[in-house]
């Protein structure tokens, strides 16, 4: 036992002191703008329900229930619930808003981003190489600002009951609140009343111009239904890493490689029902593409470094945001799909879909639609070595359409 702690004394020791980007430094200025971090306190109300699912209190627990949750068979959606509940509660979510040193000529346009599952706001923001894989330098280099925030039951955040409080409906009317939030400035409120010991100062202005909402798989899942629900909120939405049809998820939960976090090797301070992909569930998500030219072992490395636990509940309950079709929406729309997704195409994000489809299906008044491959990449957009060029295909079109 006293040698488990040394160990565990060592190693957070050795954490704090070594150069390591995952607990760096202050990150407040940019090559292009400047940052701050805070907490909101967000006041959200939202129909949850006790789902009928597995337990998960130890390693064999949690790749049971990836197990059950890839069953053919076993009940997903409506049908799983027990009992209707409402969460009515103030969360915690950490932030980070960005702003650059010199906006772009169409004012200040704020991108709201929501990250996936397994990861936090950091999938955003690579403290690895940051001019090659963080797209929010990229953004601010661009002329963009940018709100990042960890999801509920993620980094930073509030990591409640994994069952019945972290599911898709209150992390729908988080990021409705956010946006509210951000069009009527008192989150850039928030932010500038935030002191930093650099005494960083960010030079935005009282609120923003235009608000997009750009997504990451799951968080491109939240902010679909954000569009389909809230369309008169968004000026305009970038969907990456996801797609509705028949291949998202087709893997299944197994290919995560699940073990639970409580116990994980380093483990995670989250209770029962909260589970971590071990490093070869990361790379079936997320790394993909030759692996020779994708991606590099220290992208990898780092891509596992920074991954995040899993809250069972958000899965039985993500049924609940899977509603795409938003005929209120009128602004442009970029799906951003990488060519060689795993967890959402199968391997081949290529020829499923395209922009006749999307209108005809979901975005019938969109004022623009477009679909783009990113070739030889993953899942993890910005963790594959053609990131930057990726970044700007997102750039590009919104300059081409005011935005
Ligand atoms: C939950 O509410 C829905 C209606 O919103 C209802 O159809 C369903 O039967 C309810 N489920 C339970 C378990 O009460
Ligand atoms: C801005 O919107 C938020 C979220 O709805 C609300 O709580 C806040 O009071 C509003 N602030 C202002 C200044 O209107
Ligand atoms: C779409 O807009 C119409 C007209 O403003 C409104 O009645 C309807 O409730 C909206 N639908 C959604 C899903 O917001
Ligand atoms: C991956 O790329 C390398 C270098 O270009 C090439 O030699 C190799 O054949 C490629 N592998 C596959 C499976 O395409
Ligand atoms: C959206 O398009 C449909 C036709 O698909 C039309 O009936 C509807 O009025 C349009 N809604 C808005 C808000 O423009
Ligand atoms: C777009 O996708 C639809 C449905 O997948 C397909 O029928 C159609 O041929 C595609 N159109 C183009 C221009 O590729
Ligand atoms: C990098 O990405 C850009 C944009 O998608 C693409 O045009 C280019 O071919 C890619 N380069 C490589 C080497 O894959």
């Amino acid at each position: 036992m006293a040698s488990v702690l040394i160990v565990a004394v060592l190693v957070l020791l050795n954490r704090r002191t070594s150069a390591n980007p995952l607990h760096a430094h202050d990150r407040s200025i940019r090559p292009y703008g400047t940052c701050k971090s805070f907490d909101i306190p967000i006041f959200a109300t939202a129909d949850s329900a006790i789902y009928d699912i597995p337990r998960v209190n130890n390693d064999v627990e949690a790749t049971a229930w990836a197990i059950w949750d890839a069953t053919r068979t076993n009940p997903h959606g409506p049908y799983s619930r027990l009992q209707n509940t409402t969460t009515s509660e103030t969360f915690k979510i950490h932030a980070q808003l960005c702003v650059p040193k010199a906006r772009s000529p169409r004012g200040d346009i704020l991108q709201l981003a929501t990250h996936g599952v397994h990861y936090d706001s950091r999938y955003w923001d690579s403290a690895y190489q940051p001019e090659q894989h963080s797209y929010v330098d990229a953004s601010l280099k661009a002329g963009y600002s940018i709100f990042t925030y960890d999801r509920l039951g993620v980094g930073q955040s509030d990591h409640p009951d994994a069952y019945t409080v972290v599911q898709g409906a209150i992390e729908l009317e988080i990021l409705r609140q956010l946006t509210l939030m951000a069009r009527n400035g008192s989150l850039y409120d928030a932010a500038k009343r935030v002191q930093t010991k650099n005494k960083v100062q960010l030079q935005a202005p009282a609120k923003p111009d235009k608000v997009i909402h750009i997504g990451h798989s799951f968080g491109s899942v939240l902010t679909s239904s954000f569009l389909a629900n809230y369309a008169k909120l968004s000026d305009g939405a970038i969907i990456t890493g996801y797609l509705l049809g028949l291949d998202l998820a087709s893997a299944g939960s197994t290919s995560w490689s699940l073990e639970y976090a409580a116990t994980a090797n380093p483990p995670y301070d989250r209770g029962s029902g909260y589970v971590v992909a071990k490093n070869d569930g990361i790379q079936n998500v997320f790394f993909g593409g030759n692996i020779t030219t994708a991606y590099t072992p220290a992208l990898f490395e780092y891509g596992n470094a920074i991954k995040q636990p899993v809250p069972i509940g958000e899965i039985a309950s993500s049924w609940r945001i899977l509603n795409n079709f938003a005929p209120n929406f009128t602004k442009p729309i970029q799906f951003l799909l990488p060519e060689k997704d795993f967890y959402i195409c199968r391997g081949d994000c290529v020829g499923l879909t395209n922009a006749t489809d999307l209108r005809a299906t979901t975005y019938p008044n969109a004022s623009a639609i477009e679909v783009v491959i990113q070739p030889n990449t993953g899942h993890a957009l910005p963790l594959h070595n053609n990131a930057t060029a990726g970044f700007q295909l997102t750039f590009d079109f919104l300059k081409s359409n005011g935005l």
